[in-house]
């Protein structure tokens, strides 16, 4: 069902010290911030050849990355992404299997303009997972 490894989204305390640890110093690929008010945060895509890197830094005051941050000092892996081919297929099969979706359960949109859904890290080996319908 699940296909190919979207992004890896790393949580961040410092935007421009991370951009120019990826841009400067291991010499990525990386794209303009974007404010994404819908989902709390800013975000920054390092473009790599085979999947992309997520830099995702806190916007407004009730930032859904806000309390991981605060545990994480230095930042740390917040999800991984995999890629779906029918993100209501999918989510109908893990919610079979007695996963739970995070939210209404519908998907939302997301940074890329398509549909999305977040896994319970509980269900998925301690790891919070985004699905994307590409
Ligand atoms: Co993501």
């Amino acid at each position: 069902m699940i296909g190919k490894l979207n992004h890896v989204a790393i949580a961040v305390n410092d935007l421009d010290a991370a951009v120019a640890l990826y841009r400067d110093t291991l010499g990525a690929k990386v794209s303009e911030a974007v404010d994404q008010p819908d989902h709390g945060v800013v975000t920054v895509f390092v473009e790599l050849p085979n999947t992309k890197i997520e830099l995702l830094y806190p916007l407004g005051d009730d930032s859904p990355i806000k309390g991981f941050l605060a545990k994480n000092k230095s930042g740390g892996i917040h999800h991984l992404c995999y890629e779906v081919e029918d993100i209501y297929a999918a989510r109908d099969k893990l919610l079979e299997a007695g996963m739970r979706i995070l939210g209404s359960g519908e998907p939302r949109i997301g940074a890329h303009g398509k549909r999305i859904l977040f896994l319970h890290p509980k269900d998925l080996l301690g790891t919070l997972v985004e699905l994307e319908e590409v």
